[in-house]
């Protein structure tokens, strides 16, 4: 039985890794920013030592990133401070330490898919806040999982359900064709990381579905799976619906998983029909 201790557990990677993991091969602790505030490390590390687990995931964030923007100083005491106080829990109780990043870490302008290999860049401050947790999280935990994803729909506020609400409201919606990214279901990056953390592969990974599109091409398979229909418009960011808060190029290769051979990701379609069955959209019945 592997004990985790999963912070950030109420957030939609959170619930995907209590949704997927085996009861009988895992024991969670689920804490959130009402019981344990990763920015206070006198509590985390008393929480930590008095149930040790084996594994530490932080899923916790500021992950909007208009509030990052307005409040940098929250910003990096969540995503970058946060993270550090959680190494340095890990490293006392002996555990191993997942940290999720993100594409945000790059500045979106490559023309080819970002590999573990190329450098960051961060041109936000939520990227830049995330950079710096992954940084901390190197120095102060050497077993360490740095997991950075994109495009993740769960259970929550992501683009698949905002869309699904909006086609209620509106008959035409414009939608941007200039940003390119991986949809990646919470419930595949779960597996993922539950699969990792039983080995000793430590180190950095992109871990997203695989194949990328366009925002347009991902809304226009949300409406094929879901049976709903509205006029779609392909747009420049600027004039489109949902504006852009991610690099215009947010697609990562995940080279270090495909070089090790450690995890095949399934396709970003089968996925999203997945979670589509999942939350349950028809063609008579909308979220
Ligand atoms: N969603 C994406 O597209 C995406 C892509 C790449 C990487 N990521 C990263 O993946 C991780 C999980 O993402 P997600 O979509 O599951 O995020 P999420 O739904 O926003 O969940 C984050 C959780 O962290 C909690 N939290 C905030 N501040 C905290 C603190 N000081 N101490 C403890 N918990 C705190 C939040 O609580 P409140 O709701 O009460 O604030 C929320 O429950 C994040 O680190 C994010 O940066 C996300």
């Amino acid at each position: 039985m592997v004990k985790i201790w999963i912070c950030g557990s109420q957030g939609q990677l959170g619930q995907a890794i209590n949704q997927v993991g085996d009861p009988l091969s895992f024991e969670f602790f689920n804490t959130d920013l009402d019981i344990q505030d990763i920015t206070n490390l006198a509590t985390i590390m008393n929480f930590g030592t008095m149930n040790t687990p084996d594994v530490i995931v932080n899923c916790s964030g500021m992950t909007d990133f208009h509030e990052c923007e307005g409040n940098p100083q929250d910003a990096f005491n969540v995503n970058a401070v946060g993270a550090r106080n959680l190494a340095i829990v890990a490293r006392k109780i002996g555990a191993r330490l997942v940290q999720i990043s993100t594409d945000d870490v790059f500045d979106g302008t490559s023309l080819s898919p970002y590999s573990e290999f190329d450098t960051p860049h961060p041109m936000t401050v939520y990227g830049k806040s995330k950079l710096a947790g992954e940084n901390f999280v190197r120095e102060f935990n050497d077993r360490h999982f740095i997991i950075r994803s994109t495009w993740v729909y769960g259970a929550g506020t992501n683009f698949v359900t905002s869309f699904l609400s909006q086609i209620q409201r509106e008959s035409t919606l414009s939608i941007a064709s200039d940003q390119f990214g991986s949809p990646t279901s919470a419930i595949e990056l779960a597996k993922f990381i539950l699969n990792i953390i039983q080995t000793s592969e430590y180190g950095t990974y992109h871990a997203t579905c695989s194949g990328s599109c366009s925002r347009y091409a991902f809304a226009k398979e949300i409406m094929r799976l879901s049976g709903k229909r509205v006029r779609i418009k392909a747009v420049p960011t600027l004039q489109s619906e949902f504006s852009s808060v991610h690099p215009a190029f947010a697609v990562l290769d995940n080279t270090m998983l495909n070089l090790t051979g450690l995890y095949q990701f399934p396709g970003w379609k089968q996925a999203l029909s997945d979670y589509i069955q999942e939350i349950g959209v028809n063609s008579n019945e909308l979220v």
